[in-house]
């Protein structure tokens, strides 16, 4: 399986192995917010339940297993991302892993960090928070939805440290250039920290081979798992620099030996975890990178162009006005579109009417957001866009 030399991921994969995905997913309803917050596989659902069941009764083996598991997503995850899974600690969401980047990065007072105008605010106040230790937040405005290359290399100056980014903008859909974006920060000699939560899982990304030194995600979006759980990678050139957050019995290298000292911190990402994970969570997670695995990374991204050309054609021959970047390279799952003459308080009225047809969507930054996961199929596309037909009608 290879790409396509005139536009990436346009390959078809047998409509067969998409139905055996849907077939997993319980959801009654159609799901067109999976930027927003995701269902979950029935594997998934199977592991906390599983879990619980098992804690509520031996909480001892539970707690024990829970770790073991743990130790095995981690593998998994890292193995995903081509990544060691010593660079790869739990968190409980974005926020969590950025923020034992923001707090514990070697800054000094006059440093900056470079950041897109228009970030979620995940990707903002852990760096607008470092303004009481000196630090500047350089901001770079959008133009037509778009964060140009060079507006951000305007940003940096001698004494830019950090250049964080979201893989794809939350509001437009915007899918960044990692691979240009990781040679700028190279050549500039900057730590390259990106927000992963709107496009892992479905968009394929490799920390490493892009340059990017940490890269952080919730597991509720496009990973189909649940909230309170995702993970943080962290190249291990920079695990003695990044100094922890939060360090309690599990963030050392042999837990169970109980000392009043503070014995030698982990020599792996687990210095970052602090105390108890949540294993049923983490095993939830697990089981939802394994339904991920299942197609290859290409095959997931050529689903999601596939479906999502069909619905920003469709919205546009409604009239609606696309605002999702849909080029080569800019692409991602989320469809942003405004509906001309129609005010944006009406959004809301909208949305509601699509619940009671049975669609979830979501509203953000002044435009209706519409985001289908793979395991979503043509039919689905076209039920959303009969729906929004009628809604237009009356
Ligand atoms: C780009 C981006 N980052 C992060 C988040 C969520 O952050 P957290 O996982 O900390 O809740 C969202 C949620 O919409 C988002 O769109």
């Amino acid at each position: 399986m290879s790409q396509s030399t005139t536009g990436d991921f346009s390959l078809e994969t047998d409509e067969t192995v998409w139905q055996a995905m849907r077939s997993e997913m319980l959801l009654p309803n159609l799901h067109m917010d999976h930027a927003g917050v995701s269902p979950w596989p029935d594997r998934s659902l199977k592991a906390v339940v599983d879990w619980a069941e098992q804690a509520a009764v031996d909480p001892f083996q539970a707690s024990m297993a829970g770790y073991s598991r743990a130790d095995q997503v981690r593998g998994e995850i890292a193995d995903w991302l081509g990544v060691g899974n010593l660079e790869i600690c739990y968190t409980r969401n974005t926020t969590e892993g950025l923020t034992h980047i923001s707090e514990g990065f070697p800054w000094q007072a006059g440093d900056n960090v470079v950041v897109p105008a228009d970030e979620y605010p995940t990707n903002l106040h852990p760096w607008h928070h470092l303004r009481s230790k000196g630090v500047e937040v350089r901001e770079v405005p959008s133009v037509n939805h778009r964060i140009p290359i060079d507006a951000i290399e305007k940003a940096i100056n001698s004494t830019t440290r950090m250049l964080s980014i979201s893989f794809v903008q939350y509001g437009t859909g915007l899918r960044a250039d990692l691979a240009g974006l990781g040679k700028l920060c190279s050549k500039h000699g900057l730590f390259f920290t990106v927000d992963a939560i709107q496009g892992l899982g479905v968009l394929p990304i490799r920390p490493r081979e892009l340059g990017i030194h940490a890269l952080a995600s919730g597991g509720s979006k496009w990973l189909l798992g649940p909230q309170g759980v995702g993970f943080l990678f962290l190249d291990q050139a920079w695990r003695e620099q990044v100094r922890p957050i939060s360090v309690g019995w599990h963030s050392v290298e042999e837990p169970f030996r109980f000392r009043h000292e503070l014995p030698p911190l982990a020599a792996s990402s687990k210095r970052y975890e602090g105390g108890t994970i949540n294993p049923g969570l983490v095993s939830a997670l697990g089981q939802s990178i394994s339904f991920l695995r299942q197609p290859s990374p290409v095959q997931w991204a050529s689903r999601i162009r596939m479906l999502t050309e069909r619905l920003a054609g469709g919205l546009q021959a409604m009239g609606l006005a696309v605002i999702s970047p849909r080029e080569d390279g800019a692409w991602s799952g989320i469809i942003a579109a405004k509906v001309p003459g129609l005010p944006e308080v009406e959004y809301s009225g909208w949305l509601k009417k699509l619940r009671e047809m049975g669609i979830t969507a979501n509203y953000r930054m002044g435009n209706l957001r519409f985001s289908p996961h793979g395991y979503n199929n043509l039919a689905d596309i076209d039920r959303l866009l009969g729906a929004i037909q009628r809604l237009i009608e009356n």
